[in-house]
């Protein structure tokens, strides 16, 4: 049986959440240190969910408003917790606090490859918008510090 709460992670459990995305084989993302996690929670104290069992990180969601649109990033599980409901758990409680913020859509990216992935999103409601295409750029810190 599973059990476990779903709750925002506190500054000092960044390394505990740095270590589960290690675990589950997260995509490495650019802002994967204690520093980027740090001002996250800095800046909205409920973005980082983590589902905890015991002393244990069984998976993580952030989730955020930026005044316009509801954002999902970092959806994990433990390979061995996973199929138990954590990841739909995280997701019904990710898309509390932009809701009550005001967002009425909420979007996210996933690899096109990860199959799975995408029967998850789907299974918890999400709908694949084909008419996007993803752009990105990124900045040159050295060149701003300079
Ligand atoms: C995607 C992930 C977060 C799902 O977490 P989870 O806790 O296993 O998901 P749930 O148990 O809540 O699954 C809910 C439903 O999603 C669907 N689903 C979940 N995993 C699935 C899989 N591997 N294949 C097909 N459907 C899947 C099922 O319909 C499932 O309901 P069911 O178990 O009653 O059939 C987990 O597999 C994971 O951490 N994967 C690696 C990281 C990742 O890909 N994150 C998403 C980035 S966009």
């Amino acid at each position: 049986v599973s059990s476990y709460l779903i709750r925002p992670a506190h500054p000092e459990e960044t390394p505990a959440v740095l270590r589960l995305w290690r675990l589950a084989g997260a995509h490495p993302s650019h802002t994967d240190d204690e520093q980027s996690i740090g001002s996250l929670i800095a800046r909205d104290p409920q973005a980082l969910l983590i589902a905890v069992d015991g002393e244990q990180l069984v998976g993580s969601l952030i989730a955020g408003f930026d005044g316009w649109r509801g954002s999902l990033f970092r959806l994990v599980v433990l390979p061995e917790r996973r199929r138990s409901g954590i990841g739909r758990a995280l997701v019904a409680e990710g898309e509390l606090s932009p809701r009550e913020r005001g967002a009425i859509r909420i979007t996210l990216y996933a690899i096109r490859e990860e199959t799975e992935a995408l029967d998850f999103w789907r299974a918890v409601g999400y709908e694949r918008d084909e008419r996007l295409v993803r752009f990105v750029k990124d900045l040159d810190l050295a060149a701003s510090a300079g």
